[in-house]
């Protein structure tokens, strides 16, 4: 039996900075943030979005494709958890109406709770082959106006089916993966904005890639040639490419140039939404795939997942005889270009008009443009959604 992602949809919100009027409004060179950092665009999320409606957003790409009294469970994997108890999870199960008939809950460990969502819902399935399992990387990158990190922020989610005889991607059991207790990037619960040790985030994502690679090649005989496309989480384009090249001269020529050119076009969709955290691997996959005309069935494709704190893990995954056919290119180009471009004081605007982190009760900006689903503000402290 083969398990893996038999569905994917993407959701990031209708609004964006672009990063050249961002850099002269900071008195950067723009080259510095479309080139240096390899941003060129950035989603910014209007009040009434948040995770929830985010996720609910994503995995309405398809969820009216598939049998949903199937799901056995909804995990959505985030950093930006609007609640310390009740799961994101439990709101997105009744927003896209799913049957009561499963488990839902929510994992956090940085960027990293995506792939952690996926690996559980693979668990799963194996166990359970009849049934699905709804995983939703969903996220909102804040570090705060004028900030070191303000170039690298972004807001989005990625949902996936996983099942078994998936029709997009068979999932391998190769994990190696590196837990180490380090501080280069948190976020403390009285505040939606990280704190970020710039260089020291960047070298250690770089040495925990190093050391899962070596880790995997020496568990699984694979090497660099074995692969069509490496993905890597992305917080901004330039960082997996950072990665790649410490390995590079491992390979030949070809393998070289169709490793850099499948990393350009996996780049796509982040350079123009910014960093999703535990989606933005997933997000890459899904630019690589909708992009990558080259790519064929039995094609290798190694993933690197990098969760801050810190949690890596390399691992692969096959594509599968006409995944092409479950996937919308066209869709997701259209919905980024038709997204409205901000001001950047219009942009800083939206950005400080959020949920405040109080009791009072809070209304959300009516006039902004949402998916179907919305956050009408917060009653008697509790958020209210409506799927209009
Ligand atoms: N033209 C072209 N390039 C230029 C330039 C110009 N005029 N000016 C500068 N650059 C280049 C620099 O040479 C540098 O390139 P290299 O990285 O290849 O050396 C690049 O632009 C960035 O310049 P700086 O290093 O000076 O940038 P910075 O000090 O402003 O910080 C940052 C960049 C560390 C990414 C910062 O934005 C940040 O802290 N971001 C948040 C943390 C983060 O994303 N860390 C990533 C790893 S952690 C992780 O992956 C988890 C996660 O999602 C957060």
């Amino acid at each position: 039996m083969t398990i893996g992602i038999d569905q994917i949809g993407m959701y990031s919100p209708h609004y964006y900075v672009d990063l050249a009027e961002l850099a002269q409004a900071r008195d950067v060179d723009p080259n510095k943030f479309i080139i240096g950092i390899g941003q060129s665009q950035q989603a910014v999320a209007p009040s009434a979005e948040d995770i929830v409606t985010m996720a609910a957003a994503a995995a309405s790409e398809f969820i009216s494709k598939v049998d949903t009294n199937k799901i056995g469970m909804v995990i959505v994997g985030t950093e930006t958890g609007i609640d310390a108890s009740k799961s994101a999870a439990v709101i997105v199960q009744h927003l896209l109406d799913l049957p009561e008939n499963m488990r839902t809950y929510e994992i956090k460990q940085a960027c990293y709770g995506g792939t952690a969502a996926l690996m559980a819902a693979r668990d799963y399935v194996a166990l359970h082959p009849d049934r699905t399992v709804l995983v939703v990387a969903s996220d909102i990158a804040r570090y705060g106006l004028a900030s070191g990190g303000e170039v690298t922020q972004g807001a989005g989610a990625v949902a996936m089916l996983v099942s078994a005889q998936p029709r997009i991607l068979e999932l391998h059991d190769d994990s190696q993966f590196i837990s180490r207790d380090i501080a280069d990037f948190w976020r403390p619960v009285y505040t939606d904005m990280a704190i970020a040790m710039g260089k020291y985030s960047n070298e250690q994502y770089v040495q925990f890639f190093q050391d899962v690679w070596a880790n995997y090649k020496a568990a699984t005989g694979h090497d660099l040639a074995d692969f069509a496309a490496i993905n890597f989480h992305l917080p901004y384009t330039k960082m997996g490419m950072k990665a790649l090249r410490t390995v590079l001269p491992q390979a030949d020529e070809a393998t070289q140039n169709r490793l850099n050119e499948h990393y350009r076009i996996a780049t796509t969709y982040s350079r123009r939404i910014g960093n999703i955290y535990t989606g933005s691997l997933y997000l890459g996959l899904m630019s690589l795939l909708d992009g990558a005309s080259d790519l064929k069935a039995g094609d290798l494709l190694g993933m690197f997942s990098y969760g801050s704190g810190a949690v890596g893990e390399f691992f692969s995954m096959t594509l599968v005889d006409g995944y092409e056919k479950q996937l919308s290119p066209e869709d997701h180009e259209a919905f980024l270009d038709a997204r409205t471009k901000l001001s950047v004081p219009a942009y800083e605007q939206m950005f400080l008009n959020k949920v405040p982190y109080s009791a009072a009760d809070y209304s959300t900006d009516p006039a902004a443009i949402t998916s179907r689903f919305r956050l009408t503000g917060v009653k008697d402290q509790q958020r209210k959604y409506v799927n209009q």
